[in-house]
């Protein structure tokens, strides 16, 4: 037992080594400044740049329109190239349009892997077997909204005339996925914060989602999905009396990724399923994604806890994205190991238990609250 005590802090230390050098490489900065909010439009000029910057390894990709008539677009992080057949991560940010930080953190993202991908060994074979498919504004309408005036930056939701007319604008978009549609935690009222639509899928952002995704599901390892604010990482789903035939194993991928998360800045992420941390939610694109049988899906709410909450001051987004990046990183590693090195993986993630359910032995307590 003393031995494999030993084992599993010689893991531990070795893992947080691989965590702080991954930090270390974000330092510097281009001429794009990562660290500040962007609009609509700078973040689009931003996508066209990071094309042409990286040629052969970035594409863009219009999946589908706004209500406003905005082309909704992703980077496709191709990496490398690789004989065999490539499998793929999902990520979107900005579904909900006062969430800034989460754009930000897109953006950030695809930075990061792109600046790491030649240097560090994991992300390189990572983009071998891996593309990522990243939206970083998906709610274009209303985050273009947010940035009018002080009256519309807590903006939400899409800037559908839903069925009120102009009495009541937009849809939550997170609400309106083919996911037990309307069951719980949404309003039918067109004024509320959670009206979940018309009818299911009746947001063309939703349907742009479901159809690019549906059509790549067996390709498609993990979903994310980056909200704010909280610092949450949810599991599917979001309808209390359902459950996930692999709980277990994203609770365990979810707890290695708040501990990830807390390595970076100490910050505290707590993990569940919605109804069991946050609140019960139904039409979700979580939740849906998980039902058409892609095995994870999280739904991150980054920072903060509330004393910003949605106006994440400035200074707070690099050490947002850092953390969050680090989270990220641990997930998407776990499921591309288990995928294309299964044994690694499940003796991973055997650590990681271990880890957890030492640090409960010492302390008397969990350490994620
Ligand atoms: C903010 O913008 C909205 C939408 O254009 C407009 O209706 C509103 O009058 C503006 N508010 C202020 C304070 O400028
Ligand atoms: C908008 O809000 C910010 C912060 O609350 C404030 O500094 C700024 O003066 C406001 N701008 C306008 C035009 O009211
Ligand atoms: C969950 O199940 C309980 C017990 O059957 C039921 O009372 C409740 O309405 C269900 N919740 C939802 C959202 O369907
Ligand atoms: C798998 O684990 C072994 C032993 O821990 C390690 O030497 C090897 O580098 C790992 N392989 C990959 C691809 O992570
Ligand atoms: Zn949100």
């Amino acid at each position: 037992m003393a031995s494999s005590i030993r084992g599993i802090l010689v893991l531990l230390v070795l893992g947080e080594l691989g965590s702080l050098a991954w930090v270390g490489e974000c330092a510097e900065q281009r001429n794009y400044n990562y660290f500040t909010y962007h609009n609509m439009a700078e973040i689009s000029e931003w996508m066209k740049q990071i094309v042409k910057d990286n040629q052969g390894v970035v594409s863009i990709m219009a999946y589908g329109q706004t209500y406003g008539k905005q082309s909704i677009k992703l980077l496709k992080v191709i990496g490398l190239a690789s004989s065999e057949k490539k499998k793929a991560i999902w990520m979107d940010c900005g579904i909900h349009a006062r969430e800034w930080i989460s754009p930000a953190f897109c953006q950030y993202f695809v930075r990061q892997v792109l600046d790491t991908y030649k240097t560090d060994e994991k992300i390189n074979e990572m983009l071998k077997n891996l593309d990522f498919y990243i939206t970083p504004v998906l709610n274009m309408d209303g985050y273009s909204y947010t940035w009018l005036n002080n009256s519309t930056r807590l903006w939400r939701k899409s800037r559908s005339p839903g069925n009120c007319g102009d009495s009541c604008m937009g849809t939550d978009l997170n609400r309106n996925f083919d996911a037990n549609w309307g069951a719980v935690g949404v309003s039918r009222n067109c004024c509320s914060e959670v009206y979940n639509g018309a009818s299911v899928l009746s947001e063309s952002e939703a349907q742009a989602v479901t159809n690019f995704v549906t059509e790549k599901r067996n390709d498609i390892l993990c979903f994310l999905t980056i909200h704010s604010y909280g610092q949450l990482i949810l599991l599917p789903y979001g309808h209390p009396n359902v459950t996930a035939p692999n709980y277990d194993e994203l609770m365990s991928v979810g707890l290695a990724a708040a501990k990830a998360i807390k390595d970076v800045h100490n910050m505290d992420y707590t993990v569940g399923t919605s109804p069991d941390i946050l609140y019960p939610n139904s039409g979700s694109s979580r939740d849906w994604a998980r039902l058409i049988g892609i095995p994870f899906s999280f739904t991150f709410e980054l920072r903060d806890k509330g004393d910003y909450g949605f106006e994440l001051p400035v200074e707070q987004i690099k050490p947002a994205c850092e953390e969050a990046y680090a989270g990220v990183h641990s997930i998407v590693t776990y499921v591309h190991d288990k995928t294309f090195h299964p044994t690694n993986a499940s003796a991973n993630l055997l650590a990681t238990i271990w880890t957890v359910l030492f640090a409960v032995c010492l302390t008397g307590k969990n350490i994620l609250p």
